[in-house]
C-alpha cells in the first residue's frame, strides 16, 4: 500500500501541471456543453410528454414512457462517452508519468482523441462498462453519505412501497455490479496501454487479480475513498460554518438557520465540483499505479511511452478552425438557452427539484404591524422571495395599502370610518403602528407608490386589489409600467372580473385568483385563460390535495395561504406547492429547507445556529 501511495504521488506530480490543466478544461467542457445538453434533452422529453411540468406523482410514469426512455438512454450514452475520454486521458498521463516521460496538455488531448477513437472503434459500447462502473462506485461512495442526510421524498417512498420487490432486486444488482467493478478494475489501463484483443485483456486482468489480490483491492479502494471523503466532508462543514458566521455578522443570528438550510445544496454543489476534480483522478492514479507495479513484479513488459508517439500524430490544420468555431457556437447556444430558460421560469419543470417561494403576507406581519413600510422592510431583510399587500382607494382617489375596508382595527382613528369615505390627508396623519405595539408608533398607512418604491426589484410584488375599480386598474398598470415592474408583479384578487380586466389592459401582467372554498369541479376555474396563479386557503387545499397536481398540469402555479405553523408549511412543501403565503417568512424558510433534510441533520443545524431553543 505504501509503495502504491508513493507511486500515486509521483505519478500525479510528474505531469502535475498537465493534469491540473486537463482537469480544469475537462470540467469546463462538462459544465458548459455536456450538462446544458443533458438539460436540453430532458426539456425535450418533457415537451414530448403529456405533462406541462413533471410533478412528483407523475415522475415514474414520465420516466417509463416510450418517448422519455430513449432520450434518457441518449443522455447516458453522452455522459458515458464523456467519462471514457477522461479515463483514457488519465491512464495515458499516468502511464507517461510512471515511466518518467513528460507530456504536455495539447499532446495529451491529441493522443486521447486518437486513442479514444481507436478504442471505441475496436470495443464499441463494451468500453463504456468498466468506466461506468468506476464512476458509479467512486461517486456512490461520495454521494452515499450526503444523500443519507436528506429525507427521501414521499413520492419515492410511495413507489418503493408499490415496487418492494424491485427494491430488493436493485440491491442485488448493485452488489453484483460492485463485484464486476472489482473484476474489471484493470480493464481500462490494460486496454489503453496495450492493443490487446478483449479476450486477451480479460485474461490479463484475471491473471493480475489472482490469489487474494481482489480482496486487497477492495480494502484499498475502501480506505482511499474513506480518507478522501472525510477530507471533503470536513471541508463541507467548514464552508457551512464560514457561511453561518458571515450571515450572523452581516444579517443577525435569527437568519442564520434559514440561510444555511437554503444554501445547503449550493455548498454541496461546490464540494461536489471539488470532489469530481479529486476523486476520479486519485482513483485512476491508484489503479494505474497498481497495474504498473504488479505488471513489473510479474515481469510483464508494458509498451513504454515515447515522446515520438504523440509527435507522429498530425492534426489536419484545415479542421482546427471549424472545430474551434463549432465548440464556441455550441457553448454559446447551449448556455444562452439554459440561462434564458432559468431566468424566465419561476419553477423548474421537474417538481422534485422545486422549492416553494416564501411570500410575506402583509409584509413580515408576525413581528411588525401588517401592511406598513417596516413590515415590508423586515420581509426583505428576512429574505422573503415576495411581499404581499392589500390595496384600497381613498375618497380622493389615492390607492393606499391597508387590509380592511375600514380604518378602525389597524390605526388610531376615532370611530371606524371606511377607507373609501376618508381623504388621504386624514389617513396620512393616522398612526398605523401603535395598535400592534407602542414600539411601532409613528408608522403610517403607506400609499401604493411608496410601497412599490420600497420593494421594487428586491422581491416579487404580490399586489392584492381589494376593490374592483376601472380607474384603479388603469392606475396600477400605469404605475407598474412606469417603474418597469410589470415582470416583477403578480396581481391578486378574489374577484375574477378584476383579473380579466387587468389582463386585457396588459397581457404580460401575471394574475392570481384567490380561492377560499368552492363547490363542484375545479376545471372551470382552470379554464380561465386570464388566470396564471391560484392562491388557495390552506385548510381547503389540504383537504383537496389533488388540486395541486391539476393546477400544475394545466401549466399554472399554486400558492397556499395563510400558513404560519411548521407542520402545515412542511405538508404543503411535500405536496409541491409553488408558493407559501405566511406571516412568518423566517419560520417558512427554515421549515421549507429543512423538509428536504433528514430531521437528525436539520436538528443538528438548528442546535448549532438557531437562536431559539
Ligand atoms: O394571501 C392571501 C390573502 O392575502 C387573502 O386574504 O384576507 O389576508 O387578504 P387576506
Ligand atoms: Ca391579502
Amino acid at each position: 500500500m505504501k509503495i502504491t501511495l508513493l507511486n500515486m504521488y509521483a505519478m500525479m506530480k510528474k505531469n502535475g501541471k498537465t493534469l491540473l490543466l486537463f482537469q480544469l478544461i475537462y470540467r469546463a467542457f462538462g459544465a458548459l456543453i455536456v450538462l446544458p445538453m443533458a438539460n436540453l434533452i430532458i426539456r425535450f422529453a418533457i415537451y414530448l410528454s403529456p405533462y406541462q411540468v413533471v410533478t412528483n406523482r407523475a415522475m415514474v410514469d414520465f420516466i417509463m414512457s416510450y418517448t422519455t426512455l430513449p432520450l434518457l438512454f441518449l443522455i447516458l450514452l453522452i455522459v458515458s462517452m464523456f467519462m471514457v475520454f477522461e479515463f483514457i486521458a488519465l491512464s495515458i498521463l499516468y502511464h507517461y508519468s510512471y515511466h518518467n516521460v513528460e507530456i504536455g496538455l495539447m499532446d495529451l488531448i491529441k493522443l486521447t482523441i486518437v486513442k479514444t477513437g481507436r478504442k471505441v472503434k475496436r470495443y464499441h459500447l463494451l468500453l463504456l462498462i468498466p468506466s461506468a462502473l468506476f464512476l458509479l462506485f467512486v461517486h456512490l461512495f461520495h454521494i452515499g453519505p450526503i444523500a443519507s442526510t436528506f429525507n427521501i421524498p414521499d413520492f419515492v417512498l410511495d413507489q418503493l412501497q408499490i415496487y418492494r420487490n424491485l427494491f430488493i432486486i436493485a440491491i442485488v444488482v448493485m452488489v453484483m455490479l460492485f463485484l464486476l467493478f472489482i473484476e474489471s478494475l484493470y480493464t481500462l489501463p490494460i486496454l489503453t496501454t496495450n492493443d490487446h484483443k478483449l479476450k486477451d485483456a480479460l485474461k490479463h486482468q484475471w491473471h493480475l487479480q489472482k490469489g487474494g489480490a481482489r480482496f486487497k483491492r477492495m480494502g484499498e479502494f475502501f480506505i482511499i475513498n474513506v480518507v478522501l471523503n472525510v477530507i471533503l466532508y470536513g471541508f463541507y462543514f467548514l464552508l457551512i460554518a464560514i457561511v453561518a458566521l458571515i450571515v450572523q455578522i452581516v444579517r443577525g443570528q435569527a437568519l442564520v438557520l434559514g440561510s444555511v438550510l437554503t444554501i445547503l445544496y449550493v455548498l454541496y454543489t461546490v464540494v461536489a465540483a471539488l470532489a469530481t476534480l479529486v476523486l476520479i483522478p486519485v482513483n485512476v492514479a491508484w489503479i494505474t499505479a497498481q497495474y504498473e507495479h504488479i505488471s513489473k513484479d510479474e515481469g510483464i513488459k508494458l509498451p513504454r511511452p515515447t515522446k515520438k508517439a504523440y509527435r507522429t500524430i498530425k492534426v489536419n490544420e484545415r479542421f482546427v478552425k471549424p472545430v474551434i468555431a463549432t465548440i464556441v457556437i455550441a457553448v454559446l447556444a447551449l448556455n444562452f438557452g439554459t440561462v434564458i430558460g432559468a431566468v424566465r421560469e419561476d419553477r423548474v419543470p421537474l417538481m422534485a427539484l422545486n422549492q416553494p417561494k416564501v411570500i410575506a403576507h402583509r409584509g413580515s406581519s408576525l413581528g411588525a404591524p401588517e401592511n406598513t413600510l417596516i413590515a415590508f422592510q423586515n420581509a426583505l431583510d428576512e429574505n422573503a422571495n415576495a411581499v404581499e399587500f392589500d390595496v384600497h382607494v381613498t375618497r380622493d382617489g389615492v390607492p393606499v395599502v391597508i387590509h380592511d375596508f375600514t380604518l378602525g382595527r389597524t390605526t388610531n382613528v376615532s370611530g371606524n370610518p371606511l377607507v373609501r369615505e376618508t381623504d388621504y390627508a386624514q389617513i396620512r396623519d393616522l398612526d398605523a403602528g401603535s395598535w400592534f405595539d407602542p414600539a411601532f408608533a409613528g408608522e403610517h398607512v403607506p400609499t401604493l407608490e411608496e410601497t412599490i418604491l420600497l420593494i421594487e426589484n428586491q422581491a416579487t410584488l404580490y399586489l392584492e386589489l381589494k376593490v374592483h375599480d376601472d380607474d384603479l386598474n388603469d392606475y396600477v398598470i400605469n404605475l407598474l409600467t412606469e417603474h418597469d415592474l410589470i415582470d416583477n408583479t403578480v396581481i391578486m384578487s378574489f374577484n375574477q372580473s378584476t383579473l380579466r380586466d387587468l389582463k386585457r389592459l396588459d397581457p404580460d401582467i401575471e394574475t392570481l385568483l384567490l380561492v377560499s372554498t368552492f363547490f363542484g369541479d375545479i376545471q372551470p376555474l382552470l379554464n380561465l385563460e386570464y388566470v396564471d396563479h391560484y392562491g388557495i386557503e390552506v385548510s381547503f387545499l389540504l383537504r383537496n390535495q389533488g388540486y395541486i397536481d391539476r393546477i400544475q398540469q394545466a401549466g399554472k402555479y399554486v400558492h397556499v395561504w395563510t400558513v404560519n405553523d411548521a407542520e402545515r408549511i412542511e405538508r404543503a412543501t411535500e405536496l409541491g406547492v409553488d408558493g407559501i403565503i405566511t406571516d412568518d417568512p423566517v419560520l417558512a424558510r427554515e421549515t421549507i429547507y429543512s423538509t428536504s433534510t433528514r430531521s437528525l441533520y436539520a436538528n443538528l443545524l438548528r442546535r448549532l445556529f438557531s437562536d431559539t431553543p
